[in-house]
């Protein structure tokens, strides 16, 4: 049974990726610091899959913790979540981002160049195309100045992977998120955002279940239909899905090159307004909701063109906006 290590894998994506490795047959050590997660997740993915991980509490920033976990664990290959993301405080924090962001990955890397372990997961976002000037978005949009220091995080930390898969003859690939949404099926893992949602659909189910007064659109005079944004919403099982079928394609030895990267979406963009109509829907419950002014280095519009996902790592996703939007209220009412 090969083993794989997550980092941050009792964070968000992290978890589903968790259980979807562990049914796929993988044995699963995660790594964590718990700065953005908590404990109890362990618990949870143990109830799903009825199998618990190995789990050690790790700081990817400790270069001798990586070592000593790297000198006591054999691995095949590692799937890295562990990173800060929230967009807003990446601008008024650059040095811890760029300590952690960045950091943490050149010392996992550089144990994995050291032990010959050369299958690397990582976990990319579609910000890296800023305002792409084509929709919907393939990898061949240009990379565009990151509109915040955790866009340039996941751009610079790109180029260390495609530099060091060169070098060292590593396997590496990127996946593109858009935005991850909704809950596992079994409600017994989600988002749990700490403190104010900065992300939208972690604020409707606040605002849904009382815990907000109102939801605030940022904006409704964006050159789009209702003129609200426009973002590609994915579940996060499909997305999580996604990172298995990115595995086994390396461990297949099926990459045609040593660094790909993949856009990661449903290749449906959907505005703010239809989102809310959807999650009524779904609640069955209107919203309270304002439109207000733009969220700063808010971009118009980004959909995946997901040609190029589906054929490669033969994976396409599977649930709809209206699921994920009713698996993320379900959650959100067992908080
Ligand atoms: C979605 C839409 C907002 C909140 C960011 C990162 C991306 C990834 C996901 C980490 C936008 C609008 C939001 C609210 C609103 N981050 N909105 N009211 O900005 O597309 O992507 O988060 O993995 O890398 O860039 O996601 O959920 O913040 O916003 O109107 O209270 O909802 O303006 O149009 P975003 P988001």
């Amino acid at each position: 049974m090969k083993r794989i290590l997550v980092t941050g894998g009792l964070g968000f994506i992290g978890s589903h990726t968790v259980v979807a490795l562990q049914n796929k047959g993988f044995e699963v050590v995660i790594i964590d610091n718990l700065s953005n997660s908590k404990i109890d997740v362990l618990e949870k993915i143990t109830e799903i899959t009825g199998i618990k991980p190995l789990f050690h509490k790790i700081d990817l920033r400790d270069k001798a913790e990586v070592r000593s976990f790297f000198d006591t664990n054999k691995v095949a290959g590692v799937i890295h979540f562990a990173a800060f993301k929230a967009v807003g405080e990446s601008i008024q924090k650059p040095l811890a981002y760029y300590e952690n962001n960045i950091g943490s990955l050149v010392y996992l890397l550089q144990e994995m160049k050291n032990r010959n372990i050369d299958h690397f997961i990582f976990s990319s976002s579609c910000t890296v195309y800023g305002q792409a000037d084509a929709l919907p978005i393939n990898e061949n949009a240009p990379i565009k100045k990151a509109a915040s220091t955790y866009g340039n995080t996941k751009q610079i930390g790109e180029e260390i992977i495609a530099e060091s898969c060169k070098a060292y003859h590593m396997n590496a690939i990127a996946l593109r998120y858009f935005n991850p949404i909704g809950a596992h099926e079994s409600i017994k893992i989600g988002e749990l955002p700490l403190g104010i949602p900065q992300n939208l659909i972690p604020f409707i189910t606040q605002t849904a279940a009382g815990l907000r007064t109102e939801l605030a659109v940022f904006g409704a005079d964006y050159d789009t239909p209702d003129g609200t944004a426009i973002r590609d919403y994915i579940h996060v099982v499909d997305l999580a899905n996604a990172h298995i079928a990115a595995l086994e394609r390396l461990l297949n030895k099926k990459n045609k090159t040593n660094f790909e990267f993949f856009n990661v979406g449903t290749g449906v963009g959907s505005s703010v307004l239809e989102v809310i109509t959807a999650f009524e829907k779904a609640a069955g419950k209107p919203l309270n909701y304002k439109i207000v002014d733009r969220r700063e280095g808010d971009i118009t519009a980004a959909y995946a063109d997901t040609t190029t996902a589906n054929k490669e790592l033969n994976w396409k996703t599977e649930k709809s906006l209206e699921e994920a939007l009713a698996d993320a209220w379900k959650w959100q009412q067992q908080q």
